[in-house]
């Protein structure tokens, strides 16, 4: 099981970010999309946040339209978002949550207090034919809540673990957690904070199958480039998982 595939999906808020430092037209998110693409990433997400601290709307239908892969949009379970989301039609959704007073999406959703308007949206996503992912702690309840609920998958928040890279428990909750989360037949995500330098414990999880890693491929696509970086990344991500590149790049 450890040597499957794990999915990189790129997150190209920041680029958007750089561009609202100024109010300006550059840089474009979504020239990103292609760079991302060749370079590896198996899909591309971004977070339209109700203040649009950085991307914008116009920023989501381009991108919606320039994927090549797959493209997860992020967004909080609001009517707005979710009418956004019934409309642009995208992969996948992941539900996050948000406070406006915060930097970044700082904990996961809150599954007990929100489930009524959880399982509204994710009762309407899946009319619309969307997967969804909700993005929680990696604890027993939340996960419980989040198959109870109809999610296909869950994203388990890595921010503990980035921060506290070298403590066992961090580690340990998204181990048990991804564990839980599979065999209770969710697909496992996980993310937030992740760098080249932290991926490899959580990339060698097997039962996780996606990472969405944004804010540290940006940053280092700034002295590396944007492809080198999501490489530099992907060959981290592989080292871990014990895939044999030189086998990978052999073959047809
Ligand atoms: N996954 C989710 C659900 C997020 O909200 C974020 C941050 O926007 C990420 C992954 C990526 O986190 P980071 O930018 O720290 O890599």
């Amino acid at each position: 099981m450890k040597t499957t595939h794990q999915r990189l999906y790129i997150n190209i808020d920041h680029i958007a970010t750089v561009r609202q430092a100024r109010r300006g037209a550059e840089p474009v998110p979504v020239e990103a999309v292609a760079l991302c693409e060749r370079a590896g990433a198996d899909g591309i997400t971004a977070h339209l946040r109700e203040d649009r601290r950085h991307i914008q709307d116009a920023d989501i239908e381009a991108i919606a339209t320039a994927v090549t892969t797959v493209f997860n949009l992020e967004i909080a379970c609001t009517p707005e978002m979710i009418a956004l989301a019934e409309r642009l039609r995208p992969y996948a959704v992941t539900l996050v949550p948000e406070r406006r007073e915060e930097v970044t999406t700082e904990g996961g959703l809150d599954v007990a207090g929100a489930a009524p308007r959880l399982a509204d949206a994710l009762a309407r996503l899946r009319a619309a034919g969307v997967r969804s992912s909700l993005f929680i702690a990696p604890d027993r309840d939340s996960i419980a809540r989040s198959r109870d609920l109809g999610a296909d998958a869950v994203e388990l928040h890595t921010g503990t673990y980035a921060h506290h890279p070298h403590d066992a428990a961090p580690l340990q909750a998204l181990r048990y957690g991804a564990q839980h989360a599979a065999s209770a037949g969710l697909a496992v995500h996980a993310g937030h904070g992740l760098t080249t330098a932290n991926v490899g414990p959580v990339a060698a999880i097997p039962e996780i199958e996606e990472l969405n890693i944004g804010h540290h491929v940006i940053g280092r696509a700034i002295f590396i480039g944007l492809e080198a970086a999501v490489r530099e990344l992907r060959a981290a991500m592989d080292a871990a998982r014990g895939v044999d590149m030189d086998a990978a790049r052999r073959a047809p």
